[in-house]
């Protein structure tokens, strides 16, 4: 079959060749894959040690070819999004059933493979705060794919969403998505918050921890920055709030959350924000985009060429 597999010598390190069929365990459908999504830290952490010709990839939307061999998830021909953390950028992925989700009919199959990785974090991190109703949440790195979930969702859940963005350019369309203030960094807020959905790290994590309310909480969803955190826990204590600072790592399976999102997508109520879509051929073109911040929202991919939509990075 055909992958994006791993190549050191190619631009982004990725290259359309042959790779080996998967091989399905009995609890694992085999998806024909139509569209995948890319995230930053697939993109971005990729291992020098990765072996020339691995498949990575971990959102995907497709056809069941072949169900699972012990009865569990849907029979062959359903549309389904799924998650798993390799091989979902090849012709065919072998996916345990709990980690997918039906797709609706009426959502487009590329609309849904932005859901998994990007979507269950905003989900499961904006569940984690607790009550946010009538809240101020701040959402640091709330132009990229989780970030554009999360101001939706936080909002849904009643939050006073603030969205963090490096530019004014990075915040088009959230205000539309539920944000009801934009700051360039935690350090324009004007008062406390009281919860921190965090995906950038560095001194963005270390200001907006300074600025909790007392029973407040940030989560640590990840490093974008890529500069470490270092917080002076002493000033915090004096001068400042004593909220909590948590990392967070999101829960597999994904099946149930997907579910959810998707029901949130055929309503109307959410929207994928994607920001780049186009052929799987130009996969480098759409890391590149990813990873130089030229991306609102979502970067998809199609293995099957969509004329409905264009290339290029928003
Ligand atoms: N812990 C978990 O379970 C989990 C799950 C999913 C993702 N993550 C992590 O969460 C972070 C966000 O993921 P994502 O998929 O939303 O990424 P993304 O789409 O690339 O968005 C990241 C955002 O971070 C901001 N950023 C600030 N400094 C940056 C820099 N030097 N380089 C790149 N971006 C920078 C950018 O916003 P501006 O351009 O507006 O500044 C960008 O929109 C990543 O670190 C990812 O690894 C963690």
């Amino acid at each position: 079959m055909l992958a994006l597999v791993h190549d050191p010598h190619a631009p982004g390190l990725l290259r359309l060749g042959d790779a080996p069929d998967p091989i399905a365990e009995p609890t694992q459908a085999v998806i024909d894959v139509a569209a995948v999504s890319f995230n930053f830290g697939e993109i971005a952490y990729r291992s020098a040690l990765t072996r020339p010709g691995h498949v990575s990839g971990w959102d995907a939307a497709g056809v069941v070819a072949r169900p699972a061999a012990d009865g569990s998830g849907p029979p062959a021909g359903t549309r389904v999004v799924t998650f798993g953390w390799s091989g979902a950028w090849a012709e065919r992925r072998a996916v345990h059933t709990s980690e997918l989700a039906v797709v609706p009919d009426g959502v487009d199959l590329g609309t849904a493979s932005a859901l998994p990785v990007a979507g269950v974090t905003a989900l499961q991190a904006t569940r984690r705060l607790g009550s946010i109703l009538g809240r101020r949440v701040l959402i640091t790195g709330a132009s990229g794919g989780v970030g554009r979930f999360a101001v939706q969702l936080a909002a849904m859940a009643g939050a006073h969403v603030i969205a963090s963005v490096g530019s004014p350019a990075r915040a088009e369309g959230l205000r539309a998505l539920g944000a009801a203030e934009i700051v360039l960094g935690p350090t324009e807020l004007t008062a406390p918050v009281h919860g921190v959905l965090d995906n950038v790290g560095g001194s963005q994590l270390a200001e907006a921890f300074n600025r909790l309310e007392d029973d407040g909480v940030a989560l640590a969803i990840g490093k974008a920055s890529g500069e470490p955190t270092l917080i002076d826990f002493e000033r915090a204590r004096t001068t400042s709030a004593r909220g909590r600072l948590e990392n967070f790592n999101v829960s597999t399976p994904f099946g149930d959350d997907l579910a959810y999102l998707l029901r949130l997508l055929q309503a109307r109520r959410l929207d994928p924000q994607i920001g780049w879509r186009g052929p799987w051929t130009s996969a480098a073109d759409a890391a590149d985009a990813l990873l130089s911040r030229r991306v609102r929202g979502k970067a998809v991919l199609d293995l099957v060429p969509n004329p409905g939509f264009t290339t290029g990075s928003a």
